[in-house]
């Protein structure tokens, strides 16, 4: 009995502890045709957020109004929610527009920015509830976004068989060629702020690459020969995570071998963001 008092009281004590400091959680929010989910990647319990009919490949998030942003590819809105929240999510829709593919928020200026693929495709930005929609760049089929916001660029992928990665300012001038050439289409692609480089998927050969942010250097981490299957990536620190088919990998950046299965799903995996979130229930930080 005193034995059983002691360990509860030293319990209590831990648990008191950890509320008072909160404890950061890494997380994952995903998205399958039927569902956005989130995982915990401490305890990898997997949590139903949305049930959707919708191709979603990438996934956007305001650290100081805590809205993520989900672009729905098939009905072309671009949709909110509060996030975390202690309700059922409740989504707005703030932009109708067409295939909205990759989606990016920039904390700094509070723009969301976005690109539409289409052979007509363009890149557009608008504010945070949605208004004020602007037309920076029109290109063919750009597909996934990165935003480096300390640098101030934005760089783009697209769906072309060879295609190009380029780089633009945040207001769509200045635009450059980055990789000259890629083997098939790009629909995930990262920043490495401090490493100063860049990361994408290279999509039918499920080739990994990088390089400098000048385009010199290229590398490829791992060839996953997952082919038509590897869509989205994110970066954290010393980690790069991809999507592989109905898989969320994890593989070390520098040393591009034995990539770990963070997720097997029941369904095939589109887009994905990595964050960090406190004991409150706030988002802290985008990974
Ligand atoms: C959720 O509810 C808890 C307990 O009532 C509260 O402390 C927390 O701030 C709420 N979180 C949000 C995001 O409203
Ligand atoms: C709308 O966007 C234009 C172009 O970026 C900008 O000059 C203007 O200040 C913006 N207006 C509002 C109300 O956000
Ligand atoms: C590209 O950037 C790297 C790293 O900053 C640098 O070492 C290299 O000289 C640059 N190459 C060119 C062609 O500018
Ligand atoms: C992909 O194929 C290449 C060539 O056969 C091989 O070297 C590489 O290890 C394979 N990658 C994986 C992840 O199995």
């Amino acid at each position: 009995m005193k034995l059983h008092q002691t360990m509860f009281c030293m319990l209590t004590i831990v648990i008191i502890i950890a509320g008072s400091f909160g404890i950061d959680k890494q997380k994952l929010m995903f998205s399958t045709y039927n569902y956005l989910k989130e995982i915990d990647l401490d305890t990898g319990v997997v949590q139903k957020l949305t049930s959707q009919n919708e191709q979603v490949y990438s996934l956007a998030y305001d650290i100081k109004e805590r809205y993520m942003y989900v672009p729905k590819y098939d009905t072309g809105d671009i949709v909110r929610f509060s996030y975390p929240t202690n309700h059922t999510v409740m989504s707005e829709s703030i932009v109708t527009t067409s295939s909205p593919f990759g989606i990016s928020f920039d904390s700094v200026n509070r723009h969301l920015y976005w690109t539409e693929l289409s052979s007509t495709g363009m890149i557009k930005r608008c504010n945070p509830d949605g208004s004020n929609v602007t037309v920076l760049l029109s290109e063919i089929k750009p597909t996934a976004l990165a935003l480096d916001i300390q640098h101030r660029w934005i760089y783009y992928g697209q769906e072309q068989n060879p295609s190009k990665i380029f780089r633009t300012n945040f207001d769509g001038m200045d635009k450059t060629i980055i990789i000259n050439y890629v083997a098939s289409y790009v629909y995930g692609i990262g920043v490495d702020v401090d490493a100063e480089r860049l990361y994408w998927m290279e999509y039918e050969m499920g080739d990994l690459r990088s390089a400098w942010y000048n385009g010199s250097d290229v590398k490829t981490i791992i060839s996953t020969n997952a082919t038509d299957n590897n869509l989205n990536i994110d970066i954290n620190g010393d980690f790069i995570f991809y999507t592989s088919n109905n898989q969320i990998m994890k593989i070390d950046k520098s040393l591009g071998q034995n990539p770990t299965v963070v997720h097997t799903d029941t369904e095939k995996i589109y887009g994905f963001l990595l964050y960090k979130q406190d004991g409150e229930n706030t988002i802290i930080k985008i990974l």
